[in-house]
């Protein structure tokens, strides 16, 4: 048997849902989180109306809440990713925190199942622009029995454009390693640009009046259990990894969509960023859940938490 699965089609091979009357954008703003299927709510956003989608789908096959087979989910999401494309600014992203997984069975049993890899290909066969591939680090990462590996402490995050992103890198630039007397010393340089180990000819007087030196694209950030702080959702993201992405790929009033909203850390983190944020939500307890936390806004990790490596 081959150990190699075939590359993915661009091609769905799962029928897009027909077509159906557009959201009402304030009804959907209203409520926060909309409980529905995003396959059949997803088409309804109006064409070129959303500025970001940031999600993180529902995983492979590992939770209680939802059962899609790895070897299925590029068709499952195909269709979700089509409609967001059509929905999407022609500055518009869509960034997905997606986490890698061993295969349970098959040919591929105990090596890394290779669905991610599949989705992200396919996903730039759609006409999804493959930008960038942020690594999620997680410092508290979860101690466990993991074999033949060490535990699991980074998850993806894919950024993905309709064309040329909206991208604020001063909105997310990190606090410079340099002490104060460094950078006023740097700032008053008169012979600034000149070959040094930080690169050939670089002005250095300039580094520092950005406001802060250049994030990587290693994001780290603790990853919150919080379902023993108030919010009942099992794989709740921490805010400060929203925040990290919302700031940086939505301009301030921007209509931020997550279609697989959980526990609304999405919605929660971008309106109080000042976007208009809304989601869907398959589960009528979660999306409850959701809508109670935007409102009272609560908040299990400060905002800005997240600490760029690199
Ligand atoms: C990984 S969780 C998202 C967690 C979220 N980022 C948070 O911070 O709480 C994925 C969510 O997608 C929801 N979901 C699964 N299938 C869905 C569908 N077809 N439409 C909408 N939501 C769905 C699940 O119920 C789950 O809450």
């Amino acid at each position: 048997m081959s150990n190699v699965r075939p590359l993915p089609t661009a091609e769905p091979r799962t029928p897009v849902g027909k077509a159906h009357p557009p959201l009402d954008l304030d009804e959907l703003l209203a409520q926060g989180v909309m409980q529905g299927d995003a396959a059949n709510l997803l088409p309804r956003l109006r064409p070129d109306s959303v500025d970001l989608f940031f999600t993180s789908p529902p995983y492979a096959d590992q939770r209680a809440y939802s059962r899609i087979n790895p070897d299925r989910y590029v068709d499952w999401f195909l269709p979700h990713a089509r409609a967001m494309l059509e929905a999407s600014t022609e500055t518009g992203s869509m960034v997905i925190n997606i986490k890698n997984r061993v295969a349970a069975s098959g040919s591929l049993r105990g090596q890394r199942h290779p669905y991610v890899y599949e989705l992200v290909l396919a996903l730039q066969h759609l006409g999804w622009r493959w930008i960038e591939t942020y690594i999620w680090a997680k410092p508290n990462a979860m101690p466990g029995r993991f074999g033949t590996r060490t535990k699991d402490a980074f998850e993806y995050v894919y950024h993905f454009a309709k064309g040329t992103p909206h991208f604020d890198l001063d909105a997310v630039r990190v606090p410079y390693k340099a002490d104060q007397a460094e950078i006023d010393r740097r700032k008053k340089d008169s012979l600034g640009r000149r070959s040094t180990e930080a690169g050939f000819g670089r002005d250095r007087t300039k580094t520092y009046l950005k406001g802060g030196a250049d994030p990587g694209n290693v994001v780290s950030v603790p990853q919150t259990y919080n379902q023993h702080k108030g919010v009942a959702h099992t794989a709740a993201m921490p805010e400060g990894l929203a925040e990290f992405f919302i700031r940086c790929m939505s301009p301030e009033n921007g209509l931020v969509i997550d279609p697989f909203a959980g526990s609304g850390t999405t919605v929660t983190v971008g309106r109080r960023l000042g976007r208009r944020a809304a989601g869907f939500e398959l589960h009528d307890e979660y999306a409850r859940e959701a809508r109670r936390r935007i409102a009272a806004d609560v908040a299990d990790d400060l905002p800005g938490e997240a600490v760029v490596l690199g």
